[in-house]
């Protein structure tokens, strides 16, 4: 971004979470910690459950410099929260709604890095239409291939609606996964004169779920870099990071003041398990 763009940065996520995620049962910074080490301008995240927004809140105010407070969105009484600065926006609500008003109404000044990174079927195409229409920016979309493999079924088709409002009427029914890849990065971003390259991802104990990243640019450089880290560092990245945050729990010294570490839960593979263990 830096290379192609002088201008302001900012950083939109989707999906925020509570600030902490977790990989091979340690507890590791999330996307919104991580986002905010990096020299972006502004940084806008969203996130429905309101359990998740009050520990994403008080996690960042504890985690980071800067010093939270709480507010409402004028005249929608929905909860929010910002930093002091004015650097930072916290909202409470559901993505779908929220970055479709904030593409509409931010100006086109910025540049944006927009991370999407959903629990099962929470992306509208609606939406993505709308961020592409924007333009400015660079998507990196956390797809969730077996959910759509599995609701897009036949034997699922009390679940198709759904799946229509995040793929489009015309979604492969009882595709395979790489069905569901490519006819998102052909029909949504392709037809939106968007690119984009993609990398298979698989929980650690299992290949019963399936995830793909997907980084869609208008920047032929940027997909270059990306497609790079994806075949070059990406796995060894995580598996060096996961390793150095298990020693940091055993030893104690974790660097951040609230770590604390989470043990895995045998056997349970909600999707979301794991970036470490996957193929290719
Ligand atoms: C996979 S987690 C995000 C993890 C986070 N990006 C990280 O790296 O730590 C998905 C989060 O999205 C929230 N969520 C689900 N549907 C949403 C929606 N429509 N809009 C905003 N947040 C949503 C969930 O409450 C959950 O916290």
């Amino acid at each position: 971004m830096k290379a192609n763009w002088d201008g302001p940065k900012w950083y939109i996520d989707t999906h925020s979470g509570t600030g902490f995620t977790q990989e091979l049962g340690v507890k590791i910074p999330g996307s919104a910690l991580r986002a905010l080490k990096h020299d972006f301008d502004k940084f806008y995240f969203y996130e429905k459950d309101v359990g998740h927004f009050e520990t994403l809140v008080e996690t960042i105010d504890q985690e980071t410099e800067r010093s939270m407070s709480h507010g409402e969105i004028p005249d929608e009484e929905i909860p929010m929260a910002y930093s002091e600065d004015g650097s930072v926006k916290v909202m409470n609500m559901d993505c779908n709604s929220g970055v479709t008003y904030l593409a509409e109404h931010a100006g086109y000044n910025s540049h944006w890095f927009t991370f999407v990174d959903p629990e099962r079927l929470t992306v509208e195409r609606e939406l993505i239409e709308r961020l592409c229409r924007r333009g400015k920016m660079d998507i990196l979309f956390n797809f969730q291939t077996s959910a759509f493999e599995r609701n897009g079924s036949d034997a699922a088709d009390h679940a198709h609606a759904k799946v229509a409002s995040n793929l489009g009427e015309g979604f492969p029914v009882n595709g395979s996964a790489e069905d569901y890849v490519s006819y998102y990065q052909d029909d949504v971003f392709g037809k939106m004169g968007w690119k984009s390259v993609s990398r298979r991802m698989e929980s650690e104990r299992s290949n019963e779920w399936r995830y793909d990243l997907i980084f869609a640019s208008k920047k032929a450089v940027a997909l270059k870099i990306i497609d790079d880290i994806y075949t070059s560092d990406l796995k060894n990245d995580v598996a060096r990071e996961v390793r150095e945050w298990r020693a940091k729990t055993d030893t104690g010294q974790t660097g951040f003041g609230s770590f604390v570490s989470i043990p895995a839960v045998d056997g349970e593979d909600n999707g979301q398990a794991s970036l470490f263990d996957f193929e290719g």
